[in-house]
């Protein structure tokens, strides 16, 4: 277990050890400047350039270890923290982890999946059958909503291999790529809950300098999520055309024109848009009259 220092000035932020978050999830604080000192395979990661220290630790523990305080800040799962919600609820706690950002990475979908050949007539074949799942909780709350009532076989892991175990007829567990699925030779479908990444932080206020750090951390995993689907775009443009090239640029408020010397009818067009450029999109530009383009990737953006 985690020692508790409560008055350690570092922030702690919990992420998954080894799973599908772990990379993305290292990448992001990369992103935000972050240098840890330490390999993921080790407990800890020491912010080499900043007062924050990251521990490496069970996805399904992080919403627990953010709202008993012992880490400030946590990125993990929706569907760890959902599941972990309704856990509570049923025991009348209500859930404590606050829900800071939303991330755009760790999509994935909680679904129902049946062996290869078995066919499926709809959810309420399933009933009479066992389900084996993590997700008691959810997996339940589902059933109930739609009065199919099932047997919850609750693994800790390794769901996939439940029914070739002769423990469960279907099974509810995570699919990404689905690739999990295909190698077990199961077939997904039912979706319980669509899942993406999130960050929490503790309930409790934490002191001036920390929650400056935590303030800090916010704007820049938002510049970087802004980023990530920014570009930069160059161009020149007939004057006579600038209306309409203007509205073809993707989510763009203000470009900066220039005049082009030698060529009065003509401006270059600098902008950054905040949605991807697609080649239909150079080619509708084009089509407008504008030439001379260019797309640039966005390393860093501040607003
Ligand atoms: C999930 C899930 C599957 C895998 C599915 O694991 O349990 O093993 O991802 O991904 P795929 O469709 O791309 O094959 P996760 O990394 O969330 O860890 P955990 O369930 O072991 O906590
Ligand atoms: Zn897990």
């Amino acid at each position: 277990m985690v020692p508790v220092m409560p008055d350690d000035p570092r922030l702690k932020l919990a992420v998954q050890k080894s799973g599908r978050l772990t990379e993305p999830s290292l990448d992001l604080l990369s992103r935000c400047g972050l240098k840890l000192s330490r390999g993921k395979d080790q407990l800890m990661g020491f912010g080499e350039n900043m007062p924050l220290d990251v521990l490496f630790v069970r996805d399904d523990d992080i919403p627990d270890l953010v709202q008993e305080d012992v880490c400030d800040l946590g990125l993990v799962g929706l569907n760890v923290l959902e599941e972990k919600r309704l856990e509570l609820a049923a025991r009348g706690h209500p859930a404590r982890f606050q829900c800071v950002r939303v991330l755009d990475f760790g999509r994935c979908r909680l679904s129902l999946a049946v062996p290869e050949g078995v066919a499926f007539g709809g959810l309420s074949s399933l009933a009479g059958k066992r389900i084996a799942t993590t997700y008691p909780y959810l997996l339940g709350r589902y059933l109930r909503e739609r009065d199919v009532s099932a047997e919850i076989v609750v693994l800790s892991g390794a769901v996939e291999i439940a029914p070739r175990l002769g423990r469960a007829d279907a099974i509810c567990d995570l699919v990404s790529t689905g690739s999990t699925l295909q190698a077990n030779h199961l077939r997904e479908v039912e979706t319980v809950l669509e899942s993406h990444a999130a960050l929490i932080r503790t309930p409790v206020a934490l002191p001036p300098g920390k929650d400056e750090w935590v303030q800090r951390l916010l704007k820049r995993i938002e510049g970087v999520q802004q980023v990530r689907e920014s570009k930069y775009i160059l161009l020149h443009a007939p004057r006579a055309a600038l209306a309409q090239i203007r509205r073809l640029l993707p989510g763009c408020e203000a470009p900066t024109i220039i005049p082009l010397e030698g060529h009065p009818d003509k401006v270059a067009v600098h902008a950054v848009c905040r949605e991807n450029v697609f080649w239909e999109t150079l080619e509708d530009l084009k089509k407008a009259g504008a030439s001379a383009l260019l797309v640039l990737p966005v390393e860093k953006m501040l607003d």
